[in-house]
This record gives structure tokens, C-alpha cells and sequence, in this order.
């Protein structure tokens, strides 16, 4: 007897694939809304007073590509900071997040940063948030030597949330409810009131379809609600 593959696990040849993407990409590789959902649910039940809860706070998405994550970020957050080095239409400024001077300090730093510049996106991350900062990225990322050595032995993760079902992120276009993929993903977090401490890992139990809301796979690109400009600084 087989089992079925789980929802968003895909198990075919053709996509039993690494996710590489050219040195030079931009990593255009939209975040399901669900998945931020499920930090931000964390995040709620984390808080350990009024003070820390997410509606008492400002968020920054660095790397915002079409706002699939800030979307999800205003429902949450006070106040969400935006911006992407490229302009996806999604109104957002253009800034590199990488580039002059660290920005001004904001609460939380939330962001699924392009693979190949993700330590840099941290570094930078941990230098301009109070309470902490959140990453998606491959759990692939967890591994390596030598982000070992300059980044997790140095800077330990408070929490590592490991997401049960596969976390579905296509190239170019926001992966839609029946979307696929053969790579898994966690939140790696670094919560300034635990710097130091032991990192904690956890998984995310199965969420997506308590998580997925009407409105989050538009059938038209232009579909998609717009930002809530109010709680967008830009
Ligand atoms: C994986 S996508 C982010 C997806 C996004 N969080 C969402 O809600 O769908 C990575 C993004 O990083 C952006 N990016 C790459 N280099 C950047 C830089 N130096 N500064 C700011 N954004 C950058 C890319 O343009 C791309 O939109």
C-alpha cells in the first residue's frame, strides 16, 4: 500500500530539483501568504507582554517583490516598512536593502531574502531591529560550515520553526493552492530578549488550510488587494 503524497509535497522526478537560480538572480520567488501567517500566529503567542505583541509594533519586509508578505505583515503589525531593490509594480520604493548606510531601527525585520545574500540580509537585519528578526529560507540553509562558523556559532538563532508541510514558492509567480515543490522551509529567528540562550526548535504543525485566506491566490495579478497604504511607512 502507498500512502498520498501530503498537500504541496511533491514527490515527481521533474521537480525533485535543487532551487538554483543564476549568481546574479534577484531570487524573484514570492512567499505563499499562509506561510508568513503561520510566524505571525507564533509571534502572537510568543509575546510575553502587551509591549511585545505584534499589533504594538513596526515591521520591516526588505526584499517586499509584489507584497504577498507585507500583505500578510499589515494584518499584524502596527506599521510595516516596505521596499525591494526592484520595482514589481507593487507601489513599493526601490531600495537596496544592502546598500549605504543601516537603516533607521525598526521593531521587527521580516523578510525571505535571496538565497545568495541572505547572511548579508541578516547581518543587517540584526543590526536594526529591537525585538528580533524572522527569515524564511530553505532548510538547506541551516547547514554549512562556514555560516556555522560566521554566523550561527557566533549569533544563535533563538528559534527554529520547521514548517511540516512543504511550503510552496515557484519562480516569478505566487505558487497557487494546488502549487507544489520538493523544497522544504523554516523561520529561523533571532529574538533579542534570548540572544544567547539555547536555540529552540519547534515545528509548525500542519497550518495551510487554516491559513489560507479568500483573496490570497487572485485569478488576475491585478486582482490582488492592494496595500493598506495606512499602514505602510514608505
Ligand atoms: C524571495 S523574494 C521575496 C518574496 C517576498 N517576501 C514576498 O512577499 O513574496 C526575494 C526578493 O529580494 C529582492 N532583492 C534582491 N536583492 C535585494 C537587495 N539587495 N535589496 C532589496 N531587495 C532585494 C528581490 O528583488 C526579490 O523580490
Amino acid at each position: 500500500m502507498t500512502a498520498a503524497a501530503p498537500k504541496g509535497q511533491n514527490v515527481s522526478t521533474a521537480v525533485m530539483q535543487r532551487r538554483v537560480e543564476p549568481h546574479d538572480s534577484l531570487d524573484d520567488f514570492p512567499t505563499p501568504p499562509w506561510a508568513t501567517r503561520a510566524l505571525c500566529e507564533w509571534l502572537k503567542i510568543s509575546a510575553e507582554c502587551a509591549e511585545e505583541h505584534p499589533l504594538m509594533l513596526a515591521a520591516r519586509e526588505p526584499c517586499a517583490n509584489r507584497g504577498h508578505m507585507v500583505r500578510v505583515l499589515c494584518e499584524y503589525f502596527a506599521t510595516v516598512d516596505a521596499a525591494d531593490v526592484h520595482d514589481y509594480g507593487a507601489g513599493f520604493p526601490v531600495r537596496d536593502y544592502l546598500f549605504g548606510p543601516d537603516p533607521e531601527l525598526v521593531d521587527w525585520t521580516v523578510m525571505n531574502p535571496p538565497f545568495r545574500l541572505a547572511e548579508q540580509f541578516i547581518q543587517r537585519g540584526l543590526r536594526t531591529s529591537r525585538h528580533g528578526i524572522a527569515v524564511i529560507v530553505r532548510s538547506a540553509f541551516l547547514e554549512g560550515v562556514g555560516r556555522y562558523r560566521d554566523l550561527f556559532s557566533v549569533m544563535p538563532p533563538s528559534d527554529v520553526l520547521q514548517f511540516t508541510e512543504r511550503v510552496p514558492m515557484h519562480r516569478g509567480k505566487l505558487a497557487g493552492p494546488g502549487g507544489t515543490t520538493a523544497t522544504a522551509y523554516c523561520w529561523i529567528i533571532w529574538r533579542s530578549r534570548y540572544q544567547g540562550s539555547v536555540t529552540r526548535f519547534r515545528w509548525i504543525a500542519p497550518c495551510r488550510g487554516n491559513l489560507e485566506r479568500d483573496g490570497d491566490y487572485p485569478a488576475e495579478p491585478g486582482e490582488f488587494a492592494p496595500v493598506d497604504a495606512g499602514a505602510v511607512l514608505i
